[in-house]
């Protein structure tokens, strides 16, 4: 057919029709075959009660077309070119990239419309409006949407606060919309970071997903739609305040890129496809160079800043093979607490007479690499940069807004702001050798405005944009997204930084499932993984050292513990750990991460496939006590189904704590084909709750 597209990759078909001269999305799912295509176009009944003629829902969705719904662009000018009506102007296709132009005449815009389908399968949509009238058009949304089959049964999406990010909810699609949104002015805790659409049974192994995630660190809204007429939708968008966006003549508002994935072998698989899509970036960190085990110091010391201590540390670290060292909050201005200093980013000559060099040489000379902490967005009013420009901050009219954390937000739209706080992070960067920055964001934005107008727009660009010079000025630098933990982690991040902390909660039960949901989208290699005090410092759980290390290991691996109380045995055990990681971190940093499906809730598996199916690790943890005497199978999937596999347990952290007469033969080692490792599995050992422990198969014929 003429007038239709058809992009293919990895499995997956996009297919748009042109031919009412409005691009419609007919397909986006399962590969469909070129003679198939025609089946596809023009196929909608005329019921009763309806208009005369058949309507196809065009990618604007506009009411003067007939959609009675809402419109992907929403906007107007004063009083008028509130409902538009776009005739496709150009189709432009390079590869698997196409673009529509389409303009409305009338009401004097133009939109454009770009999907990319990857070659790992995964389609990209990026849309953005002109204006080109004289007068003024305020953009109120532009939201991507895109049709999923009427089959579609529930939708799974992620919710969550401080300390407990990514808790996935699962509920039935029913007519209306579900919508999930952030209007924190930074991604946020509750950030769903992806919403699924699921075919009915598809679970973690197996069925139909089609997932949408928005690739933006600000406000944003993702939903599920199924419409009265018969139609399911998902879309995203960035959720735009009042006159955020006001095109002035001949000016563009690009909306933030949305990524959407299908697959057909469940959430796995498509977990599989944004991962791989990610690591195909020449910048992305791990084809750059192997992540280092990590020490960060904050919960071994928080704000008692203090050399002898820090290098006590610095050794202990060195000792068990940790490869680099942050300092985190409390080295600068009046920082002595978390009430001033922020916006003075200039060692504090009370807690450093010497400077920073003292330590940074330290850090160095046992071989460790030296990374500092910043929150350059952010200010105190106790703090000399207030004190000379209280009128930096994010603020709306004359009321200067809550104080969250004692802080406020310096408006970084603001050039003097942005200068202050680039020159300032660049001098330090400048002066030691820095490998690393920890730059945290511990404060929602309120009233967020630049001149009276709404900006968190303009503050998330001018945030990447931070970022990005930063790296230029300092090449092979290393930027990690903290947001009082996991509240800045989405795929527009994911261009800018090259690690995210995944949560400021360390206790490793809850890190058991806010890793396992976040490692959907980011690949584990972008999420810190750390080994938390004996007692957890966020719940007060003790847990043993074995479990908190199998738990740590799925990331990019660190600790955070005050190593200087770890007993000899301890210290033995993480270096067993830290030397595990990294013989094994190639294999956990390319392969495919696979979760498979709970048998019982009280237990989780979770592992890495090499990418040729030749070798995996995995996780088996305990939660709860079993409801059984002896719980269910461990079934590890993702291997080759007719392969054979020499499967054993490994301790490289030291044995999990069981209650069981006998371990399992297979401890040992045994010989099974993966589609029996996936199927029947393994018997599971009586583990109490709250251990794990690792296993590891390696195809041998
Ligand atoms: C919140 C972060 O998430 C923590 O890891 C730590 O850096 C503190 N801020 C420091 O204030």
């Amino acid at each position: 057919m003429s007038n239709t597209i058809h992009l293919k990759a990895d499995g997956v078909s996009l297919i748009i029709d042109t031919s009412a001269n409005t691009p419609v999305v007919l397909h986006w799912g399962r590969a469909v075959a070129d003679t198939e295509v025609d089946m596809l176009a023009a196929i909608e009944p005329t019921p009763h009660c309806d208009f005369d003629e058949p309507q196809q829902i065009g990618i604007w969705r506009e009411n003067a077309r007939g959609f009675i719904g809402e419109p992907a662009l929403k906007g107007s000018r004063p009083g008028r070119d509130w409902s538009h009506k776009f005739e496709l102007r150009k189709t432009e296709q390079d590869g698997n990239t196409v673009a529509f132009t389409s303009v409305d005449a009338d009401a004097e815009l133009e939109v454009v419309a770009r999907f990319e389908l990857t070659a790992q399968g995964v389609l990209k949509v990026s849309h953005s409006v002109t204006n080109l009238g004289l007068t003024d058009f305020n953009v109120e949304a532009l939201t991507a949407f895109l049709p999923i089959p009427d089959y579609t049964k529930d939708v799974l999406d992620f919710h969550g606060r401080w300390m407990r990010e990514r808790q996935p909810q699962r509920q039935p699609i029913h007519v209306g919309q579900w919508v999930r949104e952030g209007r924190e002015g930074r991604t946020g805790h509750d950030f769903t970071l992806i919403q699924f659409a699921l075919a009915e049974g598809a679970t973690y192994e197996r069925g139909e997903t089609w997932g949408l995630s928005l690739a933006w660190s600000g406000n944003n809204r993702q939903l599920v739609e199924r419409t009265a007429i018969g139609r399911t939708f998902m879309a995203a968008n960035e959720l735009l305040l009042p006159n955020e966006v006001v095109l002035g003549s001949g000016e563009t508002y690009d909306a933030p890129t949305v990524v959407a994935v299908y697959s057909g072998t469940g959430i796995d698989g498509a977990s599989d496809r944004l991962h791989r899509m990610v690591r195909a970036r020449a910048a992305h960190p791990t084809n750059i160079r192997p992540r280092p085990v990590t020490l960060n110091v904050w919960e071994a010391v928080y704000f008692d800043h203090d050399f002898a201590k820090l290098a006590e540390l610095a050794d202990a670290a060195a000792k068990i093979g940790v490869e680099r060292f942050v300092l985190d909050d409390g080295w600068f201005g009046a920082r002595r607490h978390d009430r001033a200093g922020l916006g003075d980013w200039i060692v504090s000559a009370d807690v450093w007479p010497e400077g920073l060099g003292q330590l940074v040489d330290k850090v160095k000379s046992v071989g460790l690499e030296f990374g500092l902490w910043f929150e350059g967005e952010m200010v105190n009013a106790d703090s000399d940069l207030y004190r000379a420009h209280p009128d930096w901050i994010l603020h709306s009219g004359g009321r200067v807004p809550p104080e969250f954390r004692t802080q406020q937000v310096l408006d970084l739209a603001h050039p003097g702001a942005f200068e202050h706080v680039f020159n300032q992070v660049d001098a330090i960067l400048s002066e030691y050798d820095i490998a690393y920055i920890k730059w945290d964001h511990n404060r929602v934005l309120t009233e967020a405005s630049h001149l009276g107008q709404a900006a968190v727009r303009k503050q998330v660009h001018a945030i990447y944009r931070m970022f990005d010079q930063l790296k230029a000025a300092h090449p092979g630098l290393e930027i990690e997204s903290c947001a009082s933990g996991g509240g800045r982690i989405d795929l527009g991040m994911v261009e800018h930084a090259d690690r995210f902390w995944t949560s400021d909660n360390n206790d490793a039960l809850e890190r058991q499932s806010i890793n396992r949901y976040t490692s959907i989208v980011i690949p584990p290699e972008m999420l810190g993984t750390h080994i938390g005090p004996t007692k957890a410092h966020s719940t007060g759980r003790t847990h043993s050292h074995t479990f908190r290390a199998v738990t740590a290991l799925w990331g990019h691996a660190g600790l955070e513990w005050d190593l200087t109380e770890a007993s000899e045995e301890e210290l033995e055990l993480l270096k067993g750990w830290a030397d595990y990681y990294k013989a094994k971190r190639g294999l956990l940093h390319s392969g495919r991460t696979v979760r498979g499906d709970q048998t019982e809730v009280e237990s989780q598996t979770y592992g890495v496939v090499a990418q040729d199916g030749g070798e995996a690790v995995y996780m088996y943890a305990a939660l709860r006590p079993s409801e059984f005497s002896r719980p269910a199978n461990i079934r590890l999937t993702g291997l080759e189904v007719d392969a054979t596999y020499e499967v054993k347990l490994v301790e490289p952290a030291g044995a999990a704590n069981a209650m069981q007469i006998l371990p399992p033969k297979w401890y040992a080692g045994v010989r099974m084909s993966g589609g029996l490792l996936a199927s029947m599995g393994l018997r599971a050992p009586v583990l109490r709750p709250e251990q794990a422990i690792l296993i590891e198969a390696k195809r041998v014929n």
